[in-house]
């Protein structure tokens, strides 16, 4: 068992990583939720039936009062409808403010159990059992929660972070393939913008990281201590954390005019593409450096390209909310493992993007 310590400003925990780690889970949520007897388990159609009785069973098992909220899985219903859902069965259940909830799925369980967690009661704890890998490394780590408004993605939300994080390496097993792939960005993102080690672990691993848990734990680790480090840094996303957007200005346009068919990771993989051309162009990035990351992103079968034009780029990046005033924030790496944020208008974007 691993554990990365996250202190962010507004709260300290623990994420624990390892296989079986959800054998943590009743001893843990004793000492960190007292007076703590009921629990509200947030899960969803398929990852509840593998592993929400294993769950209950560890929460039964330290005398808690277990309920659960099962949705159906996918992104279409991270929405107000199904948080109401969560909020009305705590209420019927009679929850105070000293009772809890467990968000145990990928991160669209993981960001709606959170915000559910942050708005009852004006606010209880949350305990997060990530299962995908994508929520592991990223979403179930920081304390961003929120759901989706038909006017875009993560609109409604809030700062809430959890009271303890447990990842079991083990609940991957069951994770699909191009679910898994998904899930790559971000860690190959990590690698880019903070950690060589990171990538010369992966570009070791030979585009397998799956296969050997003890290797899959260890990156896992990396992953959650070099993201724990950003939020400890910039917990609300006015600094550094803004660089964990690599690849995500232009990747949200190209995933939203998918009409979100386009799943995010690989979204975010032709992003950092993109962007990593621009910079070799611009004459910051070496070219070899560039295609190293390239490499990495293809060996791990993600893509690095696509044919969205500048024009489609910068129009779709002036109506996301990553803009801040007139100017949009890009992230650029000059270097392998260096991140910078780069206030740039419309049109320094466009050219940016086109020469
Ligand atoms: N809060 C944050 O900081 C943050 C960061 C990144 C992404 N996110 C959010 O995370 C969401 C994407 O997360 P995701 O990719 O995990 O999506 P997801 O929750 O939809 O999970 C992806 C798929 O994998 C399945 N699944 C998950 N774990 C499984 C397991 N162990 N076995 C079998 N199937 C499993 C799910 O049912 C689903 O079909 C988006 O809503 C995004 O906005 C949030
Ligand atoms: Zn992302």
């Amino acid at each position: 068992m691993r554990t990365v310590r996250v202190n962010a400003a507004s709260q300290s925990y623990d994420v624990l990583i390892g296989k079986d780690a959800v054998r943590e889970l009743g001893q843990q949520a004793k000492k960190l939720c007292p007076g703590a007897l009921k629990v509200l388990v947030v899960s969803e159609s398929n990852v509840a039936p593998l592993y929400l009785d294993r769950v209950k069973a560890e929460l039964e098992g330290a005398g808690f009062e277990v309920i659960d909220y099962v949705f159906e899985a996918g992104e279409q219903n991270k929405n107000i409808n199904e948080i109401a859902g969560m909020w009305n069965k705590m209420a019927e259940a009679g929850f105070t403010r000293t009772d809890f909830v467990v968000g145990l799925g990928g991160g669209v369980t993981t960001d709606m159990a959170g915000f559910a967690a942050s708005t009852f009661l004006r606010g209880i704890k949350v305990i997060q059992l990530p299962t995908s890998l994508l929520a592991m490394v990223d979403a179930s780590v920081g304390g961003k929660t929120g759901i989706d408004i038909p006017m875009g993605k993560n609109q409604v939300g809030a700062f809430w972070q959890p009271s303890l994080v447990i990842e079991d390496i083990s609940f991957l097993k069951t994770l699909p393939d191009e679910v898994f792939t998904e899930g790559m960005g971000e860690v190959t993102k990590h690698a880019f913008i903070m950690d060589l080690e990171l990538l010369e672990k992966l570009e070791k691993a030979n585009g397998d990281i799956r296969s050997d848990e003890d290797l899959l734990e260890e990156t896992v680790y990396m992953n959650v201590a070099d993201k724990a480090g950003v939020v400890g840094e910039d917990e609300h996303d006015n600094g550094r954390r803004q660089t964990l957007n690599f690849g995500h200005t232009v990747g949200h346009v190209i995933e939203r005019d998918s009409g979100f068919t386009k799943p995010h990771g690989i979204c975010v993989a032709k992003g950092m593409g993109i962007v990593m051309d621009a910079c070799v162009r611009a004459g910051t990035l070496a070219a070899e450096d560039a295609e190293r990351m390239k490499a990495l992103l293809k060996l791990y079968k993600l893509p690095v390209s696509d044919d969205i034009t500048p024009e489609a780029i910068v129009e779709g990046a002036m109506n996301d909310k990553k803009k801040r005033g007139d100017t949009l924030s890009v992230i650029l790496v000059n270097k392998i493992g260096q991140a910078e944020i780069k206030k740039m208008t419309a049109e320094e974007f466009l050219k940016f993007l086109s020469v």
